[in-house]
């Protein structure tokens, strides 16, 4: 089945990326052994996806600790180069989860700080598989044990994780039990998530698809030919409001209006208890050009801006359910179960 491909991999001296702004044409890698490099990977994205950048933000506390060795940083320095990492992308929790996860290791050196961002990969590819499977078993007590239309949208597999993922490790799950008859993948405007990333790793694995326009959603949903859609998350806090991919929402909206579930597939990483709703996530403002370009040509008049959120919140009464690694939360009269991550089975 298909190429086998890693999102990173430590080397022992930086991280190895398999850049994601070259995908489906070229599989490549780079090699980030510097913060500079490192921060740029993730505001263009050659990595992605909210728990793959938990990973990262542990290993950039490894790499910044290495550079500031080599070059004789300062300890203010050093904190300010972190800080870097974990600023880079602001609406994913994960990435600064990651950096806090780690840095009290600090103290006990570079391998203790190694360790720590090791132990953060295993974990997750860990809750993906378990998540995988409480969605796949609550799909089909929900829907009935048969092949299921699914909807999904930006990239939430490999890619988008350690290994595996998090809402695409459901719909493998669900197709390891030979129980999809297609998913459909929209494109994900305007960088193409869905298109380049979810559909190359749908192909790689044999899962039928089809890509469709983010404009289509709604009326697949709508016109009845979707049992369930299911996505991911940057950040879900406490009230169960859920920051998502742009356009996210408007699946949700479709959803409700059809009687489908709208499921969250999401690890406890991605879970922000200190903030209270979505209304107080930083939504990430991304250059206009993504939008007023396509495929390196001007695509809007020369004289227009552009308006480009790259995230959206979706309210948590819109989730039918929230499946984590240790639990599906469901959503019932539009009430969130306290959100206890964690902590029902
Ligand atoms: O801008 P991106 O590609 O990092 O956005 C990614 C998403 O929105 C994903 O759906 C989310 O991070 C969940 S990944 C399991």
């Amino acid at each position: 089945m298909g190429l086998t491909y890693q999102t990173m991999e430590w080397l022992g001296t930086g991280l190895r990326l398999l850049d994601q702004r070259a995908l489906p044409a070229n599989l490549r890698y780079l090699e980030a052994t510097t913060i500079d490099v490192l921060v740029d990977a993730i505001n263009t994205l050659a990595v992605r996806g909210a728990p793959a950048l938990g990973a990262i933000g542990a290993y950039g506390v490894v790499i910044a600790m290495d550079q500031g060795a080599q070059e004789g940083w300062d300890s203010e320095r050093l904190e300010k180069e972190i800080d870097r990492v974990r600023d880079a992308r602001p609406t994913a929790v994960n990435l600064a989860w990651g950096v806090d996860r780690v840095r009290p290791l600090m103290a006990q050196g570079r391998d203790a700080v190694l360790d720590e961002a090791h132990a953060v990969v295993r974990e997750d590819e860990v809750a993906n598989r378990a998540m995988g499977v409480r969605g796949a078993d609550w799909l089909l007590a929900r829907l009935g044990d048969r092949k299921l239309r699914l909807l999904t949208h930006c990239n939430t597999g490999t890619l988008a994780t350690t290994g595996w993922g998090t809402a695409l490790g459901v719909i493998r799950e669900l197709a390891a039990r030979d129980r999809i008859e297609v998913v459909y993948v929209d494109e994900t405007r305007p960088l193409l998530q869905g298109a380049r990333l979810t559909a190359w790793e749908l192909f790689q694995d044999g899962i039928a698809h089809l890509v469709q326009s983010d404009g289509a959603a709604t009326s697949t949903i709508m016109r009845g030919l979707v049992d369930a859609a299911l996505i991911g998350a940057d950040r879900v806090v406490a009230n169960g409001d859920t920051a998502n991919k742009i356009g996210s929402v408007g699946v949700a909206l479709a959803c409700a209006d059809a009687g489908i579930p709208f499921l969250v597939v999401a690890p406890e990483s991605s879970v922000d208890l200190d903030t209270a709703h979505g209304d107080d996530i930083q939504i990430e403002m991304r250059n206009g050009d993504e939008i007023l370009n396509f495929a390196g040509q001007r695509t809007a008049p020369l004289e227009s801006e552009g308006f480009n959120p790259a995230f959206d919140v979706t309210p948590a009464r819109l989730v039918t359910a929230f499946v984590c690694e240790s639990a599906v939360l469901e959503v019932s009269n539009g009430q969130t179960p306290g959100m206890k991550w964690g902590r029902e089975s």
